[in-house]
This record gives C-alpha cells, structure tokens and sequence, in this order.
C-alpha cells in the first residue's frame, strides 16, 4: 500500500498494529494527516509524545523531549539543512541520524576555549542524539515500536 494511501476500516473502529499489540504504542500515526518538512506532533499513548518529520518516503520519529536540557520539541524548527533546531538553546539534530550536529555554543566558545585551563577537555563533552524510535506501516497508519531505534 502506498504512504499515503487512506485507512480502509471503519470509522470509530480501534486499529490493529501489525504484530503483537504490547510491541507498539497505542496511538498510530495517520500518515495521510502529516505535513511534509514540517515537525509533526503526535500523542502515541502511555504518556508518550513524539515529533514525527516526514524525510522523503521514511518518517523520521523522535521523542518529543530535547537529549540536552529537555527543551520541547514539538517547537523545533526543520531547517534546510535537514537538521531540528530545539528552540532553548539552538542545538541542531541531524533528521536522518538523530545526532547532534550544530551547537551554536561551541562558536560562541570557541574563542573562550582557546584560553581555557588545561582542565578543560572538551572530547569528553556528552554526545547528544535525540531518541529514534522505530515505526511499522500498515493501513495508512505508522505504528510505533516500544522497543528503541529508528529505521
Ligand atoms: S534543551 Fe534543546 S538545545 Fe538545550
């Protein structure tokens, strides 16, 4: 079935995940209502929200929490360089890996860095990465794996 093919079951019914009913999230994603190269918000169940972008004919889906300082997502913004910029502090994720490729701070330190005390060993720094999260179709709707990792 095509992405963007519509559901075909009955109005009011309750969908049925491919697979094993404990493996996904409750809420699937209706893939005919995302916006393309948008951040989309999406409430999965069980207390879970994610922000889903549509990246060519894959779904990008990440927890809708900020790996840095827990900034919300949901109000990120997809920049042209197919990065999600958090809105607290302007961290770049990569849409594709989820990695942490611009941090806007590094520059602004960079300069401070040069003089910084010996101490200061910035190959430790943590190494940010927002959380994939793994996806089935079927039906027109994405169903979200519980289990972690992206596809
Ligand atoms: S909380 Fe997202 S960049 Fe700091």
């Amino acid at each position: 079935m095509s992405r963007d093919a519509k559901p075909t079951m009955a109005p009011g019914a309750t969908p049925t995940p491919p697979g094993p009913a404990d493996d996904f999230y409750p809420r699937p994603i209706e893939l005919g209502e995302l916006r393309r190269r948008a951040v989309n918000v999406r409430d999965l169940g069980d207390g879970v929200e994610v922000v889903v972008v549509p990246d060519g004919d894959r779904l990008r889906i990440f927890r809708e929490i900020c790996p840095h300082m827990g900034g919300p997502l949901s109000q990120a913004t997809v920049c042209d360089n197919d990065t999600l910029e958090c809105p607290w502090h302007g961290y770049r994720f990569s849409v594709e890996s989820g990695r942490l490729v611009d941090n806007p701070n590094e520059r602004i330190m960079a300069e401070l860095r040069r003089r910084a005390p010996a101490c200061f060993k910035p190959e430790s720094a943590p190494k940010y990465a927002l959380t994939r999260m793994a996806y089935t179709v079927a039906d027109g709707r994405a169903y979200v794996h519980r289990r972690r990792g992206g596809t």
